[in-house]
């Protein structure tokens, strides 16, 4: 993915994002940073986990997702949208894509990512590392100081506590063991957590 297609691709998705969930173009651009950090040091095809990072959450700009902000953390991946988030973030990311006349055999594989870029267990069995690298970095922008941010923004200052909190606390911790694979993305989340007192 070379800068000019970079800026065109943010050129279209930026407006696109602005109608999503709040926060969800800051946590864009965080991730693709984190991809990018992740691809220093781990294999993984740039081509394609560049354009998925830009591209996975597209979908909640077209669903109503008031469910999934409704539902408490434990049950949040049970709620409709959660689901169809994915499947129309695919669609989405296909049609913006194929008007960048992306490689076709590329979208394809962008595509098959992000319809399941938030149920880690079965990205982790494609043994695909691109794949990988996307799921970890995903889920990297939930910890650390701009994780506790992220998660202010998106559900507000008064759920940073009580049982809410909790229980976001409690998958976070989980996660530590369920959402990584990769060395750095490991070490990296266990700083990010201490930092945001997962530990304390
Ligand atoms: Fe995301």
């Amino acid at each position: 993915m070379d800068t000019i297609f970079e800026k065109k691709l943010i050129e279209k998705i930026k407006p696109i994002y602005k109608m999503g969930r709040a926060g969800d173009w800051d946590h864009i651009l965080r991730m693709v940073n984190l991809c990018k950090y992740l691809l220093e040091h781990e294999n993984g095809d740039k081509d394609i986990v560049l354009p998925t990072a830009y591209l996975h959450d597209l979908g909640w700009s077209a669903i109503d997702f008031s469910d999934f902000n409704k539902a408490s953390p434990n049950v949040k991946a049970d709620s409709v949208s959660f689901t169809q988030h994915m499947e129309q973030g695919a669609v989405i990311a296909g049609k913006i894509l194929t008007d960048l006349e992306y490689d076709s055999q590329k979208i394809t594989q962008i595509q098959r990512i992000i319809k399941v870029h938030d149920l880690p267990e079965i990205v982790f069995k494609m043994n695909n590392i691109s794949a990988t690298l996307v799921v970890e970095a995903d889920r990297l922008d939930r910890y650390g100081h701009t994780g506790l941010e992220r998660f202010k923004t998106m559900f507000g200052a008064d759920k940073l506590q009580g049982s809410y909190w909790e229980e976001a606390r409690q998958l976070r911790r989980d996660g530590l063991k369920d959402w990584f694979r990769t060395q750095t993305a490991i070490q990296l989340s266990q700083k990010l957590a201490g930092e945001m007192g997962l530990f304390d």
